[in-house]
């Protein structure tokens, strides 16, 4: 590998990327995908050839739905209007952290249908200018700005790329710190540096916006997070970019070698000897294209559901107005107004002085979008797939496109739909099942060493699973024993010994869901459905015990804050109040859980305060335009006092109101050395899932697979 002044991996790679895009931006105009016609489609046929991804050119991108993000031309806009506003002109320094759609107003969106005229585009922008934060409200049609009153609040913002490049640089214009440096034995060639957010601890950290920065080697590997500095910690003011304090405790510490981390493809040839036996090629086609459509830009159709699609800076990925098509009344029902991602928290579990801050929020900290890289086709998706690009704004206002960073696809995993067999003992010959065949929306966001891979995989049947998978590299610690037979107490070192010289920490992954459920209209209510044991009266039946489900409705939102438990187990359902079944039933959506994790820090420990949206694992809010970020608007050094949890404890009605549902999908992670020196991925999930809200079951007219209708692939013979 060249060698070259290579200091900051992380932010060349965001750097170089935008500069990327700059350049494809500007290429001719090649066909989208759903404008394939039905020919091209026979010709692809007959004779497949390689599937390339087209880029697709923004520049004359145009809304045509309410909630279609900012265009180019938009940001453009959004930054003329912006820069010439009175604040911006005699300002000294500004950086705009976030430059989205300003949402129109719920009522305006539902009443609005496909051939109306657009509503009236706005953004909110958010900036910081001279040290002061500001939102504002950019009328796109008139030019008109307002500013926008959030309140005494802490925190600022999302950082800004440019804010993280910067910060990694910072610690190089102290000369004590590279003197530090060299003596731990790193050429200051070699050096690669991470921006990490500082969380909240007190007095000393407020009124400044600061970032610590920690150091790695990454001589002989690009695998530089297994080669820690340890111990030594900058921290840096975001706003003076100056270094404010370094802290060197490591000293003693070797820093681990390089042997064995490297993870490329092509890297590892050489020196990892492969006994994997290998797996043939394997790859779903489609020789008469997806069933699904993209229209315009943004709203998938695809079997029976509907739904609006945008990647979004903050969140990664939007799903709005999304929509399922009764297969008995050909209805199109509302089922939920919007989901996404709406906070990440990762406390880690060691409270020295290197470590303790390391408590993310990626979300509100980093922004779970900007941190999406694009997809690697054939290997994040497969063959089958079509991408989307996000378009966002860089810290000066000007758009950029971070292409690939959605993708849609109908995924066959070999599952079963439903089925039923019937034995010889009946007399009838019954063999009837069905294929699964599913839709996913996936996006992957590489928070530095962190992978987090979300989907949205919607179902046939109504259901709406959320899987969350967690890849990428561990955050690790230094250390000087290289054999746990030389620590004296395991339980004391803070996670698993992985390597020679490599600990990983123990830490905790939270995810928490905003999910706007309009179940038939807006109007829902919260059931929680208990399941007791029942015991029996003397003499009624053999039986002593039984179960059964009991009902309550949540009045207000204090009754639907919700711990999960095993021995008191609940189902709990969004239903529609007003909308009964044939038979009487409320119509409604359950929440259901998969494997999960609960925070287990003290309430009253400062991390804890600001992720104290994860105190529940589910909570009911009303509807309310300015709560949708778990962790409140500005989480950057927040004191938690925005957060879910504060909300919720104002104790509002939510019976049958417009409510607002949030779920935290967790993790435990007690690293292992298989985590090492890259993570296989592991996944968790959770659903929304149709209960009483079809008279029956939806898919029960779908067909089979028959042989005639499926590809034949030649290339091989089937296994044996
Ligand atoms: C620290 O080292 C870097 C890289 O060699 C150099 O560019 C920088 O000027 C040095 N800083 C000081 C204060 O000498
Ligand atoms: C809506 O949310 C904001 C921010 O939390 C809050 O100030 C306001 O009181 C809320 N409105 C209602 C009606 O709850």
């Amino acid at each position: 590998m060249e060698r070259r002044k290579f200091l900051s991996l992380l932010s060349l790679v965001l750097i170089t990327f935008i500069v990327f895009i700059f350049i494809f931006d500007n290429l001719p105009s090649s066909t989208n995908f759903h404008s394939v016609n039905k020919a091209a489609v026979e010709l692809e046929l007959a004779q497949p050839p390689p599937r390339k991804l087209t880029r697709h050119v923004h520049v004359s991108d145009m809304a045509s739905h309410p909630l279609d993000p900012l265009t180019v031309q938009e940001v453009n806009r959004v930054r003329s209007i912006v820069t010439t506003h009175a604040l911006f002109k005699t300002a000294k320094k500004y950086a705009l952290h976030s430059v989205v759609l300003e949402e129109p107003q719920k009522p305006s969106v539902l009443r609005w249908k496909e051939g109306d005229p657009l509503l009236p585009r706005k953004a909110s922008v958010i900036a910081r200018v001279d040290g002061g934060t500001h939102v504002m409200s950019v009328d796109l049609g008139s030019g008109r700005v307002e500013m926008v009153d959030v309140g005494e609040v802490s925190g600022y913002p999302t950082m800004t790329i440019e804010d993280m490049n910067t910060a990694t640089f910072t610690p190089l214009e102290s000369k004590e710190f590279n003197r530090t440096v060299v003596d731990r034995g790193v050429d200051l060639e070699d050096l690669a540096c991470l921006p990490i957010s500082t969380g909240w601890y007190g007095k000393k950290e407020e009124k400044r916006r600061l970032i610590k920065v920690q150091c790695y080697s990454m001589e002989d590997t690009t695998n530089f997070y297994m080669r820690p500095i340890e111990g030594l910690t900058v921290i840096v003011d975001m706003d003076t970019n100056q270094v404010v304090e370094i802290s060197d405790n490591g000293k003693d510490i070797p820093i681990p070698k390089a042997a064995n981390t490297e993870y490329r493809f092509a890297a590892q040839k050489n020196n990892i000897h492969h006994k994997i036996k290998p797996i043939n090629p394997i790859s779903i086609e489609q020789p008469k294209g997806p069933s699904f459509t993209v229209e315009n830009g943004h709203m998938i159709k695809w079997a029976n559901w509907e739904f609006h699609l945008k990647p979004d800076p903050r969140a990664g990925v939007i799903i709005s107005r999304a929509m399922f098509r009764d297969p008995d009344t050909e209805e199109l029902r509302n089922v939920m107004y919007k989901g996404m991602a709406s906070e990440l928290f990762v406390p880690y579990m060691d409270p020295s002085d290197a470590w303790y801050f390391k408590t993310y929020m990626d979300a509100g900290e980093y922004g779970f979008g900007l941190t999406a890289m694009p997809l690697d086709p054939l290997n994040d998706c497969p063959r089958n797939a079509y991408y989307m690009d996000g378009v966002f704004a860089a810290g000066d206002g000007r758009p950029y496109v971070r292409s690939n960073m959605v993708c849609v696809f109908e995924s066959y995993t070999g599952d079963i739909g439903w089925r039923h067999s019937e034995s010889p003992i009946t007399g009838m010959e019954i063999r009837e099942a069905r294929p699964k065949v599913t839709l996913v929306v996936r996006m992957a966001a590489s928070v530095a060493n962190y992978d987090y891979i979300v989907d949205w995989e919607f179902q046939t049947d109504g259901v709406v699973k959320i899987k969350v998978g967690l890849s990428g590299i561990l955050m690790v610690k230094a250390t000087p024993y290289t054999n746990t037979n030389q620590v004296p107490n395991h339980d004391d070192l803070y996670g698993t010994l992985l390597s020679e010289n490599v600990i990983g920490v123990i830490h905790d992954h939270f995810i928490t869901f905003y999910l706007d459920m309009d179940v038939d209209g807006s109007d829902n209510s919260f059931v929680k459905v208990n399941l007791k044991r029942q015991q029996t009266s003397p003499g009624e039946s053999p039986r002593t015990s039984y179960l059964k489900a009991t009902r309550s409705t949540a009045k207000t939102e204090k009754d639907a804050q919700i711990k999960l438990k095993l021995y008191d187990p609940s189902e709990f359902h969004v239903i529609n109040p007003n909308k009964k079944t044939r038979v009487g039933n409320p119509v409604g959506y359950k929440v259901v859980p998969a494997g999960t994790a609960a925070s287990l820090l003290d309430l009253e420990d400062p991390p804890q305060k600001r992720g104290a949206f994860t105190n529940n694992q589910i909570w009911v809010t009303p509807y309310n335009r300015s709560e949708e970020w778990a962790g409140g608007l500005f989480v950057y050094q927040s004191h938690g006092e925005d957060t879910l949890a504060t909300w919720s404890e104002r104790d509002r009605e939510i019976e049958n109101k417009d409510i607002v549902l949030w779920y935290t999908l967790g993790f435990h992670h007690i690293p292992c050395q298989e985590d090492f020196p890259i993570m296989p991925t592991v996944s968790s999930s959770f659903s929304l899932k149709p209960v009483n809200f079809f008279e029956r079951n939806p898919i029960l007219g779908m067909p089979p697979n028959f042989e005639k209708d499926l590809p034949v692939c030649q290339a091989a013979s089937s296994a044996s």
